[in-house]
């Protein structure tokens, strides 16, 4: 896929994480209201999705209507708003015959379901993998891919396959992004098992797949799932977790309640530094350059030859810093950039605390909390 429509890794906001199915008209005018209020939209954030269970039943024609209880005023007048708001508006379906949710697919129903999705002024489609059965991956979401482009409008497509399918190989032509795993769990360290399946924490996604940033780049990115910032894991867990998104440049699509915010959650998710790593014009996904039982390095390439470097603490306990650049070459393992520290010195800007840091001249010396990182972004002096 390359028509522009996510240079930059999408930015947003998610009903499901939060809310599940459990969603109104009146949530979703609030939440774009409080898009605006916290100062969320001026970060960056734009698209407002509602995820499963939005639906009602087709009409005698084969059409999807919403649920008349939860969306009395239809899905148009929910579009129109969000866009008075000068926001984005995203929809939910599955590639299969039901959502996981149990509500109409659009499997045999694609250039019917896209066409309305146009007609209603949806900018952003969430296609899930629930229920295909006999299908093939790459077949159904191009079918969806070629029924939005039929349909007319630019739409931008999140394909929600979870990478069994490795999606990374064959999504790139069809999808703006795609789910690289299964569904995020609210906690830093766990995996939670529902039986049949699990969701994973912070750190079980980010250790989930290998060797796939390489597929990453402009108008297709990789997918680690919608944050839980806000959602109740602690404030350095969740500064770590927003920090490693952006070291994935990962869609940065929050997943709490927007109209309920601490000042801490709204400072975590509009740290300006942190989403311009994230939404660098570069494109690069960040690598692991140092993995070290529960201290690791991540690097991320910048435009302009700037980086990124994220220290992590996946400990619980403190982590005492002693970090000496000149003797740590980053070489990236798949794209050409090399950061020489005894050729070149980069001024440090600390992005959480906001401040000028020394050099890499210097050994860099800290401590690290529990369950958290200590992120800069360097740039050549
Ligand atoms: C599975 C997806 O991975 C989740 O993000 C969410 O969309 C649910 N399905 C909805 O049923």
């Amino acid at each position: 896929k390359f028509d522009g429509l996510a240079l930059t890794p999408p930015m947003g906001w998610n009903s499901w994480n939060k809310f599940s199915c459990d969603m109104t008209e009146s949530l979703i005018r609030e939440t774009a209201d409080a898009m605006v209020a916290s100062g969320l939209k001026d970060a960056g954030y734009e698209y407002i999705v509602i995820d499963d269970c939005w639906h009602g039943e087709r009409d005698s024609l084969g059409f999807i209507q919403p649920d008349p209880v939860r969306f009395p005023s239809g899905i148009k007048a929910l579009a129109d708003y969000i866009h008075s708001k000068g926001l984005k508006f995203g929809i939910y379906s599955d590639a299969g015959w039901q959502t996981c949710g149990g509500r109409p697919g659009s499997r045999g129903r694609e250039y019917q379901d896209a066409q309305r999705y146009a007609s209603w002024g949806v900018d952003y489609l969430k296609y899930d993998w629930c229920n295909t059965e006999g299908l093939k991956a790459e077949g159904a979401y191009l079918t969806m891919r070629n029924a939005l482009h039929e349909a007319g409008r630019p739409i931008v497509l999140s394909i929600c396959e979870w990478g069994d399918n490795q999606p990374w190989e064959w999504a790139g032509p069809i999808g703006h992004l795609w789910r690289t795993t299964g569904d995020i769990y609210n906690c830093f360290d766990c995996e939670y098992n529902h039986g049949t399946w699990s969701s994973w924490g912070v750190l079980q996604i980010l250790d989930m797949r290998k060797d796939i940033r390489k597929y990453a780049g402009p108008d297709h990115w990789n997918d680690p799932d919608m944050m839980e910032i806000g959602n109740g894991m602690t404030v350095n867990e969740d500064r770590a977790h927003f920090s490693l998104w952006a070291m994935m440049a990962a869609p940065l699509i929050a997943g709490n309640d927007l109209r309920n915010m601490s000042p801490e959650t709204i400072a975590i998710l509009t740290n300006k530094e942190v989403i311009a790593i994230d939404q660098d014009s570069l494109g690069v996904q960040g690598f692991k350059h140092i993995d070290d039982e529960n201290f690791e390095v991540w690097v991320k390439p910048l435009a302009k030859g700037d980086l990124a470097v994220c220290f992590l603490n996946r400990a619980v306990e403190p982590l005492d810093l002693n970090f000496d650049w000149k003797s740590n070459p980053m070489k990236d393992p798949d794209f050409d950039y090399t950061f020489d520290f005894t050729r070149n010195t980069y001024d440090l800007l600390n992005v959480w605390s906001g401040k000028q840091q020394g050099t890499t001249k210097k050994v860099l010396k800290a401590s690290i909390p529990g369950h958290d990182v200590l992120m800069f972004r360097l740039s050549a002096n």
